[in-house]
């Protein structure tokens, strides 16, 4: 069998939200995935672009970092949360994308009251960033790890408190939560594996000048 691979570049895109913001940029770039790309419904996962040799992959935004870091592609968007959490050896994030605009917050339910000398518990996707936030204030928690709708968790006397992305801050309005502080600011990165950008470096920095003459200020 051909090695599928061969020459190819793989980008690794997150789905949801972020992809709305991307299309756009990727569209300035002049890097144009294959029409089933834009069909949400479509259940492929590589597609081709108006180039030959990039082909690209719709994940989740997790896998879109895990993808990257153990090379099943050589470039990809990832946000800040999700470095941050795994903080991969093998990723190198040059470029600030400016997309995907929110924010890491503490989060709990309105008239919450401190109980002392009990163990906070957090549900978070978001366990080691959770963790030393907390250490540097000298406090340990117990970190559930969730991985998604965490905002039901306090209601459900699942979790005390939630670390969670907050951007138009509907979803913690809509469950009763207040933000109590914010942990970091977030935005998507355009990321590469250090091995595939010392091996494949000429097309990955083409790729690299066209995103960034388009990314907006
Ligand atoms: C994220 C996040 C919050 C929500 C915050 O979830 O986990 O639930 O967005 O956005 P808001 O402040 O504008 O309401 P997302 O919708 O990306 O889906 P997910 O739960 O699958 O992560």
């Amino acid at each position: 069998m051909k090695y599928y691979r061969e020459d190819k570049i793989i980008m690794a895109v997150p789905k949801g939200r972020i992809l709305e913001e991307l299309i756009p940029l990727l569209k300035r770039s002049n890097i144009i995935p294959e029409n089933s790309f834009f069909n949400n419904d479509n259940r492929k996962l590589l597609f081709s672009t108006n180039f030959s040799w990039l082909k690209v992959i719709r994940v989740r935004s997790f896998d879109a970092a895990t993808f990257v870091a153990y090379g099943g592609a050589d470039i990809g968007v990832v946000g800040y949360d999700v470095l941050k959490e795994f903080n991969y050896p093998e990723i190198y994030a040059p470029i600030d994308l400016k997309i995907g605009k929110c924010h890491l917050s503490l989060a709990q339910p309105k008239g919450y009251k401190e109980i002392e000398n009990s163990l906070l518990k957090i549900a978070t996707k978001y366990p080691k960033i959770t963790k030393s936030f907390f250490a540097s204030k000298g406090i340990n928690v117990n970190c559930i790890k969730m991985n998604g709708a965490m905002e039901i968790a306090p209601k459900l006397e699942l979790a005390d408190k939630i670390v969670d992305l907050v951007s138009s801050g509907n979803t913690l309005k809509a469950n009763d939560l207040v933000e109590i502080e914010k942990i970091i600011d977030i935005t998507s990165h355009l990321v590469v594996n250090r091995t595939a950008f010392k091996t494949r470096s000429k097309k990955i920095r083409y790729l690299m000048s066209l995103i960034e003459g388009a990314i907006n200020e």
